[in-house]
């Protein structure tokens, strides 16, 4: 029977279960709430959302549960040398999409004033709400932002994709340390080495960040079934991370679309590509993936290649349309049994006190 340890004294939270957050409009306000209730900790991933969506966000959030619950963000909204693109820039990057565009019947996209959010106003409008966990991925915030959540007692939740990027998390001052393997849905959130050279397996890195570092630690990466959280746990973290469980179930933002190819699909069928956002992420391979891979102009930096491909996989998703749709997935989807958070949570608390 799970009792209690340091992270969920730390975290105020009953079970050692975090429900991913998710980017994109995936994240939902009632999973998060679902998850929080149940004793877990519920986040939402807010990286694409405006400072002042992100205010409103919170607030809703705090309408639905008196639970404490994490907001995540990326710290690294572009890629270096990236944070703009010129007219003739944007001309060149849309030339190779065209062909996408028009299979699906879509007006090319305009110009953008804008083309991501900017972390510091982020953090700005989440330091303003106070939530009670800021989550981070893709690098360390600024030592000022965590010297401000320390005295606006937020708890500062950090990913890291390989033993050197925990010990920069830790010496930083981090208070929780995510080990996040190689197995992931979403995206290889590396921020030290290339994405490609930070692909260690969970069950090899969570007990090394364990070893390496003193803040608890948070294991993700595969895990789908209380028989992860346990391995976990045998390994010295202190709670584990479950994203494509969560993401297949009802209360997520995800299509139906998606959800069906997540039950259909075999654990070993995932592929890691930067085809979608010019990010490596794991997805269920699909033909735009196929034709991306095989095309020299192809991928563009992050957000550039996001900001063409994000009309293609909207247009997939309301045709019902699978040549395009970005079915994120992780290696663990093969285990999924749950269509809701509720029944989900239920079950794998059910299975962690046996
Ligand atoms: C569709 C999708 C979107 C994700 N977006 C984010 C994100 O914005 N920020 C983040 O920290 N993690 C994100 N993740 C990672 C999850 O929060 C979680 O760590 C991961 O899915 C755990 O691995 P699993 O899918 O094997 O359970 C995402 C994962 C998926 C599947």
């Amino acid at each position: 029977m799970f009792q209690s340890n340091r992270l969920t004294t730390l975290l105020n939270i009953k079970y050692p279960i975090i429900q991913g957050p998710f980017g994109g409009n995936l994240s939902t306000v009632d999973l998060v709430a679902t998850v929080s209730n149940a004793g877990g900790l519920g986040s939402y991933g807010a990286h694409i959302l405006p400072p002042e969506e992100i205010k409103k966000l919170i607030t809703n959030i705090r309408n639905v549960t008196a639970h404490p619950f994490a907001i995540n963000l990326w710290v690294s909204n572009y890629d270096d040398g990236f944070a703009t693109m010129s007219e003739a820039q944007f001309e060149m990057y849309l030339e190779p999409f065209k062909p996408f565009y028009d299979e699906l019947n879509l007006t090319y996209p305009r110009y953008p004033e804008t083309f991501y959010e900017d972390f510091e106003n982020q953090v700005d409008a989440l330091l303003e709400m106070s939530p009670p966990v800021f989550s981070f991925v893709f690098g360390v915030p600024d030592e000022a932002i965590l010297k401000e959540c320390k005295r606006k007692e937020i708890l500062t939740l950090g990913a890291a994709t390989t033993v050197d990027e925990a010990v920069t998390l830790s010496d930083a001052g981090v208070d929780i340390i995510l080990a996040t393997g190689f197995e992931a849905g979403g995206h290889r959130v590396a921020f030290q080495k290339p994405a490609e050279q930070s692909l260690i397996g969970t069950l090899a890195l969570v007990p090394q960040v364990v070893d390496a570092v003193p803040q608890p630690v948070i294991a993700a990466g595969g895990i789908s079934d209380a028989r992860g959280i346990k391995a976990a746990l045998a390994l010295g973290a202190e709670a584990a991370q479950l994203g494509t469980a969560f993401l297949a179930c009802a209360e997520s933002g995800t299509s139906n679309l998606h959800r069906q190819s997540l039950f259909n699909n075999k654990s070993e069928n995932t592929v890691l590509s930067r085809s979608f956002t010019g990010r490596l992420a794991r997805f269920i391979p699909n033909e735009f993936i196929s034709q991306c891979e095989a095309c020299s102009e192809f991928p563009l930096p992050f957000p550039i290649q996001s900001f063409f491909a994000n009309p293609l996989k909207q247009a997939a998703a309301e045709q019902a349309n699978t040549k395009f749709s970005s079915h994120y997935a992780g290696q663990g989807a093969g285990l999924l049994k749950h269509r809701s958070a509720f029944d989900l949570m239920d079950q794998l608390i059910t299975d962690l006190s046996t």
